[in-house]
């Protein structure tokens, strides 16, 4: 993606000991990178949502395994750090699969090998992300193509949160397919859900600006009303965490487009890359919600007249605020689901992925 004139990934290694990111905490207000030294930096930069979105924890998780491993590569530390990392957040499993798969290919090697081989084992995995990214664009802009010969008129969509280049290394995952699909010429416009309280719907704006792909920030409740109107076509998001018969957990407020599109007739695309399935979920309710500091919905931030980032408190102090920060929408309202390997409705989606069991 680019900003201005150069290109950035969302993470990227400086040397072998230490990474670049976007402090996404400052979009789309100021542009700033950080360079982060310590698996404790990773570490407070996820939980601060510094770095975010589903795959970009992942990697990010897989990078903070690695500089741990510079710290002390005993076997103790790789479960602390495998553990700690983890529970930063619950919700979206790619961070869980990262762990994991850095884990498995570390733990049978000696300390003295840890540190090289998990550099590299992290640098892969941020590029699979961006093929997979890529590929998965790929897979939707054709689906955006043959909707859009359907309507006759620019193709209206609506995406909640931000599934971009900024929740990915590149790219992104529902907007990886916007961004082909307006490249290769069709005419669109998004409407941008706010996404309270976080409101990473502006970043989803910014970057949809920088790309030049036309859209109109909404807030959150107005969607259904959108819907009603006749003024979107259809609904498109990524998400956190898949189980393997299509149940999606995403950002707070998905099952309500997704109920709002099943009352209006209108397909609703959930577009994830195969880490964010988690094949061995059995009950969707067993996806645990992050809940967040009420800070997030009782304060705002903003840009003063100064010109200085500022949070201001919107709530009476008397008042009890609570944070869930992701839901689920059942496989029942999702229309499909958009892999690198093929586009699949919730009961096909193992057939794309013949190499994992759905558990029970
Ligand atoms: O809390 P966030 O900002 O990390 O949540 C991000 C989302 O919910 C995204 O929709 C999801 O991770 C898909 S990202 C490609």
């Amino acid at each position: 993606m680019k900003v201005g004139n150069t290109h950035y990934r969302s993470v990227w290694p400086i040397g072998d000991d230490a990474v670049g990111v976007i402090d996404q905490t400052r979009l789309p207000h100021a542009f700033a990178t950080r360079t982060l030294t310590t698996a404790d930096d990773v570490l407070a930069a996820i939980k601060t949502m510094a770095v975010r979105g589903a795959p970009l924890i992942g990697v990010a998780g897989a990078y903070a395994l690695a500089l741990a491993m510079r710290e002390d590569a005993s076997d103790t530390n790789l479960t602390t750090a495998h553990q700690r990392l983890n529970a930063a957040r619950p919700t979206a499993v790619n961070l869980r699969w990262a762990l994991d798969r850095m884990s498995a290919l570390l733990t049978p090697l000696s300390p003295a090998q840890r540190a090289h081989t998990a550099w590299l084992e992290a640098a892969c995995i941020a590029d699979e992300d961006v093929a997979l990214n890529q590929s998965i664009g790929r897979n939707a802009a054709v689906l955006l193509q043959a909707m859009h010969a359907d309507v006759k008129r620019p193709l209206q969509l609506l995406t909640h949160c931000n599934a971009g280049w900024l929740a990915t290394v590149d790219f992104g995952t529902a907007l990886s397919g916007i961004y082909q699909a307006h490249d290769a010429g069709v005419p669109l416009h998004v409407w941008v859900d706010e996404t309270r309280p976080r409101n990473q719907g502006l970043l989803t704006a910014w970057e949809l600006a920088a790309h030049g792909v036309p859209h109109t920030l909404i807030v959150d409740s107005a969607g259904g009303h959108l819907m009603q109107r006749g003024d979107v076509d259809l609904v498109l998001v990524g998400a956190d965490r898949v189980s393997a018969r299509g149940d999606v957990a995403n950002k707070i407020g998905t099952y309500m487009k997704a109920l709002a599109a099943r009352d209006n007739g209108l397909p609703f695309f959930v577009a994830v890359p195969s880490p964010t399935i988690d094949w061995s979920l059995r009950d969707q309710m067993n996806v645990p919600i992050e809940e967040r500091s009420v800070d997030e919905v009782s304060r705002l931030t903003g840009i003063a007249a100064s010109g200085n980032i500022t949070t201001v408190r919107v709530v009476d102090q008397s008042t009890t605020v609570a944070n869930p920060a992701f839901d689920i929408t059942p496989a029942r309202l999702v229309t499909g689901i958009i892999t690198e390997r093929g586009i699949a409705a919730p009961p096909d989606l193992a057939a794309l992925f013949p190499e994992f069991r759905p558990a029970g």
